[in-house]
């Protein structure tokens, strides 16, 4: 906390005369107009909120930096990542996704996992999660996903029923909420998870050959997660129990890190992998593409200001670098689009101009003008192109890698619809007890739900992945395994 006994200004720097008591007309008389100091103090405070973010809107942020530790330049031209022990400035910012502001940490949510690599290339946001999969894997039904994930229109009440309605008619979310259910669901802090990307990337090399990968930032403390009742009773002495521990290892100089692997996928392999390697419903297999070490990130600083760094950070995951381009997974695809909207609604079309977002390299384009614009606004450097005053110029260097695409555009279905192995794996890999506690937590989230319809067909699902963990699931809510096509 910064403490320097300094004067007291208006926000065009004047001193302040008194800050305690409003001028008025007689001591005891009403409050006068020209008293312009509370009109500004008073006018600011009205305006003190920006929008929240429409989902992940609790969060802490942190700076740290990113380090290479094994030679991927093979793979990738990107320049951060083209040197063993380059360093690269990173902000990370974790989130809970379905509650507000001010909610509590240690609900069952998935964690956002948001790194920024302030690279010399320009920034480069990685927008992932605790969770290697997701929920869904077409961006059209996202709004639809998160509206079953807040409140109910009437009552403002959480919506159990919308969740597994949703759910149940949306059988790709099952192996996202065999995660969402296990122990996992509630990390122990934000220290002692993993990160994700979660989609399919394509890095480029130097020669324009391209190789799909998938991201995995493996926690140095170890995953630890945090047992049911302590969560609850956690959520309500301390909702900021997250925030708070993270702030306080950095702030006493236990540095939370984490290793980055990535999966690489040859760029043939995804036209005749057993799945289509896009869906962010489903993990590669580690024995297919093992983990390749790229780097270690560790976290080293507080932010100084929340509003400043972590509230008006933005994160984008079409902010890519050179040598790091999209795959067609259909919800990244949509991803590219929605957050620099997003971003542009909630906190302004110049969000880039703002410290936590800003580059470290210089930005050349002839984007100009708009609200709040805090930086120079180009000058009076050239703003249009082409142009004869040697403007900044584009370079077939930096073009996205020219990639094929097949078949007619048209509104299809993803073609592999067994939603049930991968889940029905991860449950047999689970211990007996932690069967145990994934059942409990599945009986308890669905027994609130309104509809045996509901319930019946959610179960199916379980009971496909594996008949032990649908029955017992139905056992526990007192129902029948329903009969199965
Ligand atoms: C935040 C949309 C899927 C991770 C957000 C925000 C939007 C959004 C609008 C708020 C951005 C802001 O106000 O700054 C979507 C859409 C999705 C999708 C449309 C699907 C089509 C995902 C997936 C992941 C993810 C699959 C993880 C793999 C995050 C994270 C944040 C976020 C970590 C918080 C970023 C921050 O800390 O500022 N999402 N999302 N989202 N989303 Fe998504």
């Amino acid at each position: 906390m910064e403490t320097q006994n300094r004067h007291l200004t208006t926000s065009w720097g004047a001193p302040v005369g008194d800050n305690q008591n409003s001028l008025t007309a007689g001591a005891r008389g009403p409050t006068l107009i020209q008293d312009v100091h509370l009109l500004e103090k008073l006018a600011h405070f009205n305006r003190e909120r920006v929008p929240e973010r429409v989902v992940h809107a609790k969060g802490a942020g942190a700076h740290g930096y990113f380090e290479v530790t094994n030679d991927v330049s093979a793979y990738t031209k990107a320049r951060f990542l083209s040197e063993v022990g380059k360093r690269t400035p990173v902000f990370i910012r974790f989130s809970t996704v379905a509650g507000e502001l001010g909610s509590a940490d240690t609900v069952r949510d998935p964690r956002g996992f948001a790194v920024k690599f302030y690279t010399e290339e320009g920034n480069y946001d990685l927008v992932g999660n605790n969770t290697p999969v997701f929920f869904i894997r077409d961006a059209i039904k996202f709004p639809d996903f998160i509206h079953t994930q807040k409140r109910h229109p009437q009552t403002h009440l959480k919506n159990p029923n919308a969740v597994w309605d949703f759910w149940s008619l949306s059988p790709e979310s099952l192996h996202q909420v065999t995660i969402l259910m296990s122990d996992r669901g509630i990390p122990a802090t934000l220290r002692h998870m993993h990160g994700f990307g979660s989609h399919t990337f394509k890095w480029v090399n130097a020669d324009g050959q391209g190789i799909w990968v998938k991201y995995h930032f493996k926690t140095e403390q170890g995953v630890k997660n945090l047992d049911v009742e302590l969560a609850a009773k956690l959520a309500g002495e301390n909702p900021d129990y997250h925030i708070e521990d993270l702030f306080n290892a950095i702030d006493k100089g236990d540095f939370p890190a984490w290793k980055l692997y990535v999966q690489m996928m040859p760029l043939e392999d995804a036209k005749t992998y057993r799945f289509d390697p896009f869906d962010v419903t489903k993990v590669w297999s580690q024995k297919d593409y093992p983990l390749i070490e790229v780097g270690r990130m560790v976290l080293n600083r507080n932010p100084d200001n929340y509003f400043a760094e972590v509230e008006q950070a933005t994160f984008s995951p079409g902010a890519f670098v050179p040598g790091i381009e999209a795959s067609p997974d259909k919800m990244l695809q949509g991803r590219l689009f929605a957050y620099a909207d997003a971003h542009r609604y909630r906190v302004g079309p110049n969000h880039h101009t703002l410290p936590i977002n800003k580059p470290v390299v210089e930005v050349n384009n002839n984007q100009r003008d708009g609200q709040m614009r805090s930086d120079r606004n180009g000058g009076n450097s050239i703003y249009y192109e082409p142009n004869s005053y040697g403007g900044a110029a584009d370079s077939a260097a930096y073009k996205t890698a020219a990639f094929e695409v097949t078949g007619s555009a048209d509104s299809v279905p993803y073609d592999h619809d067994d939603h049930y192995t991968q889940a029905g794996d991860l449950y047999r890999l689970l211990r007996v007890e932690e069967r145990g506690r994934l059942v409990n937590n599945i009986v308890n989230a669905m027994k609130p739900v309104e509809k045996d319809e509901i319930k019946l067909r959610q179960i199916s699902h379980f009971y496909k992945a594996d008949p032990e963990w649908g029955q017992a699931i139905a056992e526990e809510l007192g129902l029948r395994v329903p009969q199965l096509s």
